[in-house]
């Protein structure tokens, strides 16, 4: 708990972060970041595609400041969809709101999201909105069913720590959602504190999901988890294009290519981006034997 609490701070600390992204993705973070560039980016999806994984891109970049700032990272989200395309992988976008303007104007963000998810509209594309802390919590809800009259290709992801997160399924019945442990310290008051505890509500938010026939990503690099997923899928006949597996890049790539080659869906979520201290300060927190990434980064110097 304290390496976690120490992990979290680094990844708020902004004078390690300058430092840190002054020297660029050394420390590990590039064996779990695809390079800067949208070119890197989709080099590393064909890639991955060819192992015969699906993938989600992500472009780091957590906080904005100003309107225009979240009009670029629009901008940016809109040009990486477009570059899928062009390059045809099998591929789709996953992004944060707070990135398009959420903490600065609700309706920037809602205008944001729009241009994006009609670009994804015209290639045949999904978004998925990624779940922030829980102060974005109903902020980002209330953006994602203002979309959700106009657009069937948007998602998010749901945070089995949280009390709420049963309700928050049933609210998005019929939507393709990402289904996860939670990555960020919530207090007791609203966010289970137990590994035990997030466990059985994970198991209990996907169960429910599936059964209301809706589709579910389960993001996560937990073998029994995913051992239960299986086993449950077959029991209740859900059929395999009403599920996924999702995994970070980088992280348990033999049970990725494993799991792909037993016939289920596996999408790598791959980060990439110069705004990479952040991403890589969280996944050091959720399990610090990550470190062992940061060393042989280090050597391989
Ligand atoms: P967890 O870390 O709880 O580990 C459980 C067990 O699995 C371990 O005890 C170990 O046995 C095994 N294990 C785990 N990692 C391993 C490794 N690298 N090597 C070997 N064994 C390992 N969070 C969030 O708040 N908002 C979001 O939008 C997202 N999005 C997201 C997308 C994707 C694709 C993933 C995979 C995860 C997220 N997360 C997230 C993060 C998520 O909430 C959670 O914090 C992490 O996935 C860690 O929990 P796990 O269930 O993966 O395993």
């Amino acid at each position: 708990m304290i390496t976690r609490n120490i992990f979290l701070f680094l990844a708020q600390n902004d004078f390690v972060k300058n430092r840190a992204e002054k020297w660029g993705p050394k420390f590990g973070a590039k064996s779990v970041i695809a390079g800067e560039t949208i070119d890197e980016a989709m080099e590393t999806a064909r890639k991955l595609n060819e192992k015969g994984l699906s993938v989600t891109v992500d472009h780091l970049g957590e906080f904005v400041y100003n309107k225009d700032e979240a009009i670029d990272a629009a901008d940016y989200c809109v040009r990486t969809l477009n570059a899928m395309a062009e390059a045809g992988v099998d591929c789709n976008l996953s992004l944060k709101l707070t990135q398009l303007g959420l903490d600065i104007d609700k309706e920037l963000c809602l205008s944001n999201m729009r241009m994006i998810l009609d670009t994804a509209k015209e290639h045949s594309n999904f978004v998925r909105i990624d779940m922030e802390d829980y102060s974005h919590l109903d902020p980002t809800l209330e953006v994602l069913q203002e979309l959700r009259r106009d657009y069937d290709n948007v998602g998010t992801a749901i945070q089995a720590y949280l009390f709420r997160a049963e309700k928050d399924i049933d609210d998005l019945k019929g939507m393709n959602l990402r289904l996860i442990k939670g990555a960020y310290n919530e207090p007791p008051e609203v966010a289970y504190q137990k590994a035990d505890d997030v466990y059985r509500n994970y198991m209990n938010i996907i169960k429910r999901h599936m059964l209301n026939g809706s589709y579910a990503a389960v993001a996560t690099h937990d073998h029994n988890i995913i051992a239960e997923v299986k086993q449950f899928a077959e029991e209740n006949n859900i059929s395999r294009d009403q599920f996924e597996f999702q995994m970070l890049y980088g992280f348990r790539t033999d049970m990725q290519e494993q799991i792909a080659s037993e016939g289920y869906k596996m999408r790598v979520y791959v980060p990439f981006g110069n705004d990479w201290y952040g991403y890589f300060m969280r996944r050091l927190a959720e399990r610090p034997q990550n470190i062992t990434f940061a060393v042989r980064g280090l050597l391989s110097k």
